[in-house]
């Protein structure tokens, strides 16, 4: 029997990171929704607030601390909120014991591998009154079937696979996220075919290294066939993925590019450095050479593809020459846009020891140098949208005028025009008047 009848049944959950955790928040809102709780918008009056953490770079750790402390204030006018902080953080037994030592009013800590956990928790914190840790080290057996409440009705994440085995030696999310498991194809083809039955139209397959899906696995699918079973879903009219690694990208996977139609002309694909000795010691497993193939492969293929990545600078040892590799590989390859980050040491990552760590000063201006190559690319790549005809997925109204609607191009740039907000969902086709650096402008066409 439930002891908490006449409690505080709102939630709201604060996300940081990459799209696996937006999911995971999905996730987490779904289940609270199946036990009669609703999102409240402000935090202040939540009665759980959560907060879902990501640990990939320092800026991502800083900012936690800084809403935590916020937290602290509410807990102390309302002792009666449930506070909770989950994602990547929790994995790593330093970020638990400052949580124990310095915030002992948080009341729940969980990690990555027991989210579907959460509501028996949630309960054990409420019934009891108590500080709750769980942590699991390792992700067991997938969990089918949790609930999720999608941020929109038209279009939608699905977790292909979880984890990841390569050790970039910069990146934590292995230590985090535990090592590769994929989901059996039954159970993505099924979640895609209900998703697209209550209207959505395109899906996102989420995985840390979508190109090494089923490795390792007792079924005989890869990637790319994949996505070819899922191009057969009948009504679902986009597929998109993230991420990919470059030394998985399969000459089959391009080929599906041409084979099916609903796989977008967009692909994402971190190359992180064009220094192939800069790579190595990433642990990337490829060279600039072997990079550039790709993209050229790519291209053949299909000629209307727009590519993005992610570029680290300063990497320890990155000399100028190094980082001269890759502001000349951002040029060969001209991408339609990137994410770039400034290095960040990850405590208990093989970088982490690399002595040659480069100045902040050095990393910030070759930074800025990168930063400007990639938006002069952007701009000529958006200018040469002008006077196509593209279809776009209207996501909403613009925040500022609710008569300008939003959406994405199959090669995902973000396209604003004139509309009525029943345009909402649909994929309708626009005529681009302007390309800017970060977005399309158009009117969409009868
Ligand atoms: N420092 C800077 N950027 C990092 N990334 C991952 N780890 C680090 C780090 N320690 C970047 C990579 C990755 C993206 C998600 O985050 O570019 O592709
Ligand atoms: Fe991190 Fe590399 Fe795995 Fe990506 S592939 S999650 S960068 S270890």
């Amino acid at each position: 029997m439930e002891k908490h009848s006449n409690i505080n049944k709102s939630f709201h959950i604060q996300t940081f990171g990459c799209q696996m955790n937006e999911h995971d928040s999905e996730t987490l809102a779904g289940m609270l929704e199946e036990i009669g709780y609703v999102e409240n918008k402000d935090k202040k009056e939540a009665g759980v607030a959560i907060i879902n953490t990501c640990s990939v770079r320092e800026n991502a750790d800083k900012r936690f601390f800084g809403i935590l402390g916020q937290l602290k204030k509410v807990k102390e006018d309302r002792p009666d909120v449930v506070v909770a902080v989950c994602g990547c953080m929790m994995q790593q037994q330093h970020i638990i014991d400052t949580l124990k030592e310095k915030y002992p009013w948080v009341d729940l800590i969980f990690g990555t591998h027991n989210i579907h956990e959460f509501p028996r928790l949630l309960n054990n914190v409420l019934n009891e009154r108590s500080k709750v840790v769980d942590i699991w080290e390792n992700g067991g057996d997938i969990i089918e079937g949790l609930p999720a409440k999608r941020m929109y009705p038209f279009k939608a994440f699905v977790n292909i696979m979880y984890g990841c085995n390569n050790f970039c030696t910069y990146c934590i999310v292995p230590f985090t996220r535990g090592r590769e498991r994929s989901r059996h194809p039954n159970e993505i083809v099924n979640e895609v075919t209900e998703l697209v039955a209550s209207g959505v139209k395109e899906i996102t397959l989420l995985g840390q290294n979508v190109n090494s899906y089923g490795n390792g696995s007792d079924f005989p699918v890869d990637f790319a066939d994949l996505i070819y079973l899922l191009n057969d879903v009948e009504g679902l009219e986009r597929i998109r993925f993230m991420t990919s690694h470059p030394k998985d990208l399969s000459d089959k996977l391009i080929q599906a590019y041409r084979d099916c139609v609903k796989l977008c002309n967009y692909i994402h694909l971190p190359v992180q450095s064009g220094s192939s000795e800069i790579l190595k010691r990433m642990n990337r497993k490829y060279t600039k050479e072997d990079y550039l193939l790709l993209i050229k492969k790519l291209k053949e293929t299909v000629p209307a593809i727009a590519i993005s990545t992610d570029i680290i600078v300063g990497f320890p040892g990155e000399t100028e020459v190094d980082f001269g590799e890759t502001l000349d590989l951002v040029n060969l390859v001209q991408f339609d846009s990137a994410f770039t980050f400034l290095y960040s040491i990850r405590k208990g990552t093989p970088a982490e020891k690399y002595t040659e760590q480069v100045p902040e000063a050095v990393k910030h201006e070759r930074f800025n140098r990168l930063v400007d190559l990639l938006n002069e690319i952007s701009a000529k790549k958006n200018k040469a949208c002008e006077g196509l005809v593209l279809p776009v997925l209207v996501e909403g109204s613009s925040k500022t005028n609710a008569k300008t609607l939003t959406g994405r191009t199959e090669s995902g740039k973000v396209t604003n025009f004139k509309g009525t907000p029943d345009l909402v969902g649909q994929i309708v086709p626009v005529k681009i008047t302007e390309g800017k650096t970060f977005n399309l402008f158009g009117e969409v066409l009868p």
